[in-house]
């Protein structure tokens, strides 16, 4: 009886491992190949760091250049209470040996916007449809995230179709960040 319910329950997830929270241990994308990963997505949720953060109406166009990826990004952000702006933010994701795995280096086109560098993590991609991306910027001292970012990304400005929904849903719970996301608004504001 017990044997059974362990096949059921690895039948339905063959492949996400119970997640114990440390970062180092988190899955990302295998043979993650940024070419295909190239082109326009449009974020679906996300959850934010501290501080400030993107807010709605993001969406990133993704290049490659010289073996290294590039991305634009756009997005409505609140710098102080009266003063809302599209931001647009530029990125430089240089490789590492782990090709899911990158160094991002940030920056605003305008002066007041913020810059810095951050690791960037393709966790799962089926590169026609969804994409989630992670971030720890601060590790507790058990290897657990004390200040983590992360997107879910759709490549239709519509959304995603539920069962890709169901697929993201399991990897928000394997970074341990289960039901910390918030879907982000796309009202064509920063076109
Ligand atoms: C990545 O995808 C592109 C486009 O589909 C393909 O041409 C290329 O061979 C792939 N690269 C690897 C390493 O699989
Ligand atoms: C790409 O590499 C070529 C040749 O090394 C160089 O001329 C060009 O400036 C590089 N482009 C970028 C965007 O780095
Ligand atoms: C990315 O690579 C460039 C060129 O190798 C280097 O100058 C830069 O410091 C690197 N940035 C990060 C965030 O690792
Ligand atoms: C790791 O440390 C953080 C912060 O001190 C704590 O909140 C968390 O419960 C710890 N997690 C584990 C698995 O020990």
């Amino acid at each position: 009886m017990f044997g059974l319910l362990l096949l059921f329950l690895f039948s339905i997830s063959p492949c996400f491992a119970k997640s114990d929270c440390v970062v180092s241990n988190f899955q990302v994308k295998e043979n993650f190949n940024k070419t295909r990963y190239a082109g326009k997505w449009h974020a679906f949720a996300k959850k934010d760091p501290v501080g400030i953060f993107l807010e709605s109406n993001i969406h990133a166009e993704f290049k490659i250049e010289n073996e290294t990826m590039t991305a634009k990004a756009t997005g409505l952000v609140t710098l102080l209470p009266e003063w809302i702006v599209c931001a647009e933010m530029m990125g430089t994701f240089n490789n590492t040996e782990d090709p899911a795995k990158f160094k991002l280096k940030y920056w605003g086109a305008a002066e007041h916007l913020q810059k810095g560098n951050d690791d960037h993590w393709i966790i799962d991609t089926d590169y026609d449809n969804y994409a989630i991306t992670y971030t720890c910027r601060k590790l507790n001292d058990n290897g657990t995230c004390a200040d983590s970012y992360s997107f879910v990304f759709s490549r239709d400005p519509k959304g995603l179709t539920s069962e890709s929904q169901r697929v993201v849903r399991k990897w928000q719970d394997h970074l341990c960040l289960a039901y910390r996301y918030r879907r982000v608004a796309q009202t064509g504001a920063c076109p």
